[in-house]
């Protein structure tokens, strides 16, 4: 049997599939689950610092209308103010990875400077592997220089490595004009990972209504390109570990991932869409095609389509819609 064993920003893993931060966190049943079907490690669906803000507003609007009611109501039936903050999403991921053996990593989206330290801090107390910084910004405001905003995610990022010994990846977005550039950064800031690409859900517009509606739909294996084309160009050209996320919907998607140059992959739409038992169907394909092409080890194969390890290098580069309309003559 082929060895499947990783290394995740210095954390070993026994295979390379990672549940992404989703809803399958949200239960420690689920993540024992997770476990006991064989996935490497999972990530726990973020913490939002608006999330925390709006839930702190709503209970202190709603403590304040109640102590009008009755004064008591403040401070007999509700709780103090503070359990409303970070502290239940803290005590859930210490309570999650008490539960299980395999590496569990935290994830955070925070917006003020002040606040992705403060939560980076707590979340390594409750003895996380490792966090994810899910940064995202949408460039809206055409004053903005995207120069500016790459420089806003790395100066967080050096804050967050500054203030926590354990590994930091970041979750970037797919929209940067020069992702390499926005990498080389990320590692200088002190970043042991890079998470390539987060999905953002895009609004729709309902033509009965004429109105917005965020419509929730799971990614396709097709989705896939994107991120494999940036692991393949980046491999061998940066220290960090680069993980694929986006798109994983089978074994051959892992074995692409491998091949283009991951060290790991993450996947949350297949398992959402098909059953956690899916973990295993993936690696039963993984060890399925190692055992066929006799490989031992992900070592023996990974980074093998990369940019640097292919003859056509500028495959990677170049849209090849020329070559594909001359086919169509
Ligand atoms: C229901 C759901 C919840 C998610 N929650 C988070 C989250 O809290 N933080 C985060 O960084 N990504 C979150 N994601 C994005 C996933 O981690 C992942 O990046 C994305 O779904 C692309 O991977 P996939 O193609 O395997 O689905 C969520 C995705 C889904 C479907």
């Amino acid at each position: 049997m082929a060895d499947l064993s990783t290394s995740y920003m210095g954390v070993a893993l026994k295979n390379p599939i990672v549940v992404a931060a989703s809803s399958i966190s949200n239960y420690v049943d689920k993540v024992k689950k997770v476990e006991e079907i064989g996935a490497g490690a999972l990530v726990i669906r973020s913490l939002f610092e608006e999330q925390i803000q709006y839930d702190q507003s709503t209970m202190q609007d709603f403590l304040e209308r109640a102590a009008n009611i009755s004064p008591e109501i403040h401070s007999s039936f509700y709780p103090p103010m503070e359990d409303t903050g970070p502290r239940e999403h803290l005590m859930w991921v210490e309570k999650t990875r008490r539960a299980v053996e395999m590496p569990i990593f935290a994830s955070l989206n925070a917006v003020s400077p002040g606040a992705w330290v403060d939560y980076a801090k707590q979340l390594e107390e409750t003895g996380i592997a490792g966090l994810e910084v899910n940064y995202y910004i949408v460039a809206a405001d055409p004053n903005v220089p995207g120069s500016d905003l790459e420089k806003a995610l790395i100066d967080i990022v050096a804050k967050v490595t500054d203030a926590v010994s354990i590994p930091v990846a970041v979750k970037l977005s797919p929209y940067y004009t020069s992702t390499p550039n926005v990498v080389k950064g990320l590692a200088e800031a002190g970043a042991k990972g890079v998470v390539m690409f987060n999905r953002f859900l895009q609004p729709d517009i309902d033509v009965d209504t004429e109105s917005l509606v965020n419509d929730m739909r799971y990614s396709s294996s097709q989705e896939m390109k994107v991120p494999l084309r940036w692991v393949a160009l980046l491999y061998g050209r940066t220290e960090m570990d680069l993980i694929l996320n986006t798109g994983i919907h089978s074994g051959k998607d892992v074995v692409k991932a491998i091949l283009a140059g991951a060290a790991a992959v993450q996947s949350a739409s297949a398992l959402l869409d098909n059953g956690l038992p899916y973990i295993s169907t993936m690696l039963m394909e993984l060890q399925a095609w190692m055992d066929e092409k006799d490989y031992k080890s992900l070592d023996e194969f990974r980074g093998k389509v990369s940019q640097k390890n292919v003859e056509d290098a500028f495959g990677f580069e170049r849209a090849q819609y020329m070559q594909l309309l001359m086919a169509q003559q």
